[in-house]
């Protein structure tokens, strides 16, 4: 039986959005599960060749638009279009609401993280999904990088015995990919949320995928730009067994690129990920450094929520309501900044 090659939309192609386009033409060009047939962004000029300063190095692409159908407006978009799924790669505030648009035109949603800035909000996008009988997932990207896939592995198999502690941290510059000649949305509280929803919350999801929710969190956090939300956060998350879990978060970093990383130990085995390093040392065994398959992954959780909806399949990964949970904890720590460090229970 041949399978069906599902029609989508990208909306919004500023730095995020590019990296999906490069993602898109790779899928187009494979011809095996998705076409990217339309593009939208309310900025025409975003349709042409752009070279984007982005702080994902590896998702940068320059390519123009002519090869899709453009609009300027979502509305005008599913006025023409009979699209399967959309991305959407929107500021931050705008996710509910576009969202709630897709799902209502019958259209499938991937919306980038962070889901939103309030629980109503996520609580709105659940409901709409449920109630129109669509997918959503969120871009918790860490799900499907390779060397996060990894550690989850770790933890699920349990060959390394119980988690002792875990330390996770990224930071980097200020975002100001996008701020030619306009405002910078991620340095507004109201809409971006600052490092702590904007950043950090790829952190605080995976703490709780790998770990759990925690029983209460305990952060501290500085407000750099006035009118942010915490740009910079460390937070301990308490779990009931007493392990050491913490994650830190700083986008204030001068004249230093991105970095992400962990370092994770186990009672019988431990792992690191750090300066692009992978390395690992099971129950009796050295520590060695892995070269890990080199995967995308923009392009696996795009492949993977796409193969959900044409195999019905359901998506145990990634399902909305733990990127919910993920809004919830970082909405705890918010509360705990503002006490300075007060533990704040789930
Ligand atoms: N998963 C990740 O690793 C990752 C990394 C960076 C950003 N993000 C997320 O992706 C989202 C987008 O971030 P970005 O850096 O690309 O932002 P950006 O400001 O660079 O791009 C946003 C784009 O949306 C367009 N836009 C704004 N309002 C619109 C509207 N009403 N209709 C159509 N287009 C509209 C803008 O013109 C712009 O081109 C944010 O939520 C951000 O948190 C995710």
């Amino acid at each position: 039986m041949e399978k069906k090659i599902l029609r989508a939309g990208l909306v919004g192609l500023g730095g995020m959005g590019r990296g999906h386009l490069g993602n898109y033409l790779k899928f187009n060009a494979e011809g095996d599960i998705i076409e990217l047939v339309a593009v939208c962004d309310i900025d025409p000029s975003k349709f042409e060749k752009a070279d984007i300063k982005f702080n994902l190095e590896s998702e940068k692409n320059d390519a123009d638009c002519s090869a899709f159908r453009r609009y300027t407006s979502m509305d005008d978009m599913l006025a023409n279009e009979e699209l399967d799924m959309v991305t959407i790669a929107l500021p931050t505030y705008l996710h509910c609401e576009a969202t709630v648009k897709f799902l209502e035109a019958g259209v499938h949603v991937l919306c980038e993280k962070p889901m939103g800035l309030t629980l109503e909000q996520c609580d709105t996008m659940i409901e709409t999904a449920k109630r129109c009988g669509k997918q959503l997932m969120i871009g918790q990207c860490l799900r499907f990088w390779e060397e996060y896939r990894q550690l989850k592995q770790i933890v699920e198999d349990g060959t390394y015995g119980k988690p002792l502690s875990g330390f996770f941290y990224r930071g980097g510059q200020t975002p100001r990919w996008n701020v030619d000649g306009v405002e910078n949305w991620y340095l507004k509280k109201e809409c971006g949320g600052g490092a702590i929803i904007d950043q950090h919350v790829h952190d605080v999801d995976m703490v709780q995928y790998l770990y759990g929710m925690p029983k209460a969190v305990s952060s501290v956090g500085m407000v750099v730009h006035p009118g942010c939300n915490f740009e910079t956060v460390t937070t301990n998350y308490i779990y009931e067994d007493g392990k050491s879990i913490n994650a830190q978060n700083d986008w204030n970093w001068t004249g230093q690129p991105f970095f992400m990383g962990y370092r994770a130990n186990f009672a019988e085995g431990s792992v690191r990920w750090e300066n692009g390093q992978f390395i690992k040392a099971g129950p009796g065994e050295k520590m060695t450094q892995y070269e890990l398959a080199k995967s995308n992954a923009y392009y696996n959780e795009t492949r993977y929520f796409a193969e959900c909806i044409r195999d019905g399949k359901e998506n145990t990964i990634n399902p909305p309501e733990s990127s919910r949970d993920t809004i919830r904890l970082v909405l705890a720590e918010i509360a705990s900044c503002e006490q300075n460090g007060a533990p704040v229970e789930l």
